[in-house]
């Protein structure tokens, strides 16, 4: 395995390069942090009722639905209760880092699906791709970098397919886009759904995600999931952080008329962009790409050089936060812009 080393440190920026929300969480949840005594710290954490409480918010009951230590954590016990050697992972790419690096700890093939230049989600190409190997599919809606979006119709296509094989959907940025499959959870077998109070909740330091399966997969999960991997503190805030329902919705509404802005101003510079259905915009940078990056971070903007990711050469993903926010990040990307471009270079 390759080790993971995320680009942290140095980040009292504006912080425009993890997808985090830019704000806070909900002052609801501050609230219940502040009640928080040192003597609630010496019990193990108890998330059985704090999984039903999630459960009931889905609309699923309390067996369908276990709390993990992230998206990431999800994403790990999900690959090791169903990936062994000679099975295959299907993953269309470019997408989220951790599938990959999670799939390398198990002895199974991951099988990369290449998104077009457009980045669209390669439906007709991961259909073709389903072979009985296939044990899991995992796809991010939206995905990551480009905030691409999968409809209703092609999961069901793929889980129709792949009878044999768990079909993920991963939801870490669910609130951007609005539309969701978990209500199909159960009653396709072989669907499981992932959440995370990372994104649009605010809460991507106290680690917590969902993973919603049939109970019948469930069980499998269960197993490998270590029974204290969320903490007291991140279940003590769960109920707080779903009940302000008004703060969410405020959130994923400011993002969404900011990228609106941020995209006309994208339009303005000539930088090409991908059209987003999460809090980020991919941007095509060109050959410049690092020097563009180390401009924004010199203006005091971070943003995600994603050049790496297979089919993005040259491009760099940039989170969305408020309206306020990205005017100043259109203002470091205009400089940053006409920089690179005095220093000699075309895109
Ligand atoms: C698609 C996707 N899934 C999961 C995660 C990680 O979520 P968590 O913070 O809950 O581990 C991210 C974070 O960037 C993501 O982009």
């Amino acid at each position: 395995m390759k080790e993971y080393h995320p680009p942290l440190g140095c980040r009292d920026s504006l912080r425009l390069d993890f997808n985090e929300n830019t704000v806070a969480c909900s002052p609801a949840v501050r609230e219940v942090l502040s009640r928080i005594a040192a003597g609630d710290l010496t019990r193990y954490p108890e998330r059985a009722p704090i999984e039903a409480r999630v459960a009931k918010h889905l609309g699923l009951a309390p067996e369908q639905v276990a709390l993990t230590n992230g998206v990431d954590e999800a994403i790990h016990v999900l690959f090791e209760a169903f990936l062994d050697a000679a099975d295959e992972l299907l993953l269309p790419v470019p997408t989220y880092t951790m599938y990959e690096v999670y799939a390398s700890a198990t002895d199974a093939g991951v099988v990369a699906i290449q998104a077009d230049d457009d980045l669209q989600f390669p439906f007709e190409r991961l259909m073709t791709a389903i072979t009985p190997q296939t044990k899991v599919i995992a796809i991010a809606n939206p995905n990551s970098p480009a905030g691409s979006v999968s409809s209703r119709e092609q999961i069901l296509e793929i889980a129709h397919r792949a009878p044999h094989a768990v079909v993920l959907v991963d939801e870490a940025y669910f609130h951007f886009l609005g539309e969701t499959v978990i209500d199909l959870v159960g009653v396709l077998p072989n669907l499981v759904v992932a959440r995370t109070f990372s994104k649009a909740y605010g809460l991507a330091g106290l680690r917590v995600g969902v993973l919603a399966a049939p109970v019948e997969l469930m069980r499998w999960i269960r197993r490998v999931l270590s029974p204290y991997s969320v903490n007291s503190v991140a279940l003590a805030c769960l109920p707080a952080a779903l009940d302000d329902a008004a703060y969410i919705n405020w959130y994923a509404s400011e993002v969404t008329a900011a990228r609106t802005e941020f995209e006309a101003a994208l339009d303005e510079a000539e930088v090409r962009w991908w059209p987003s259905a999460a809090n980020f915009v991919l941007v095509d940078i060109g050959r410049k790409h690092a020097e563009f990056v180390r401009h924004m971070h010199a203006a005091g903007v971070l943003v995600r050089d994603r050049s790496s990711d297979p089919g993005c050469d040259g491009r760099v993903r940039i989170t969305i936060g408020t309206r306020e926010q990205m005017r100043h990040a259109a203002t470091a990307l205009r400089e940053a812009i006409s920089a690179i471009h005095s220093e000699g270079d075309e895109r």
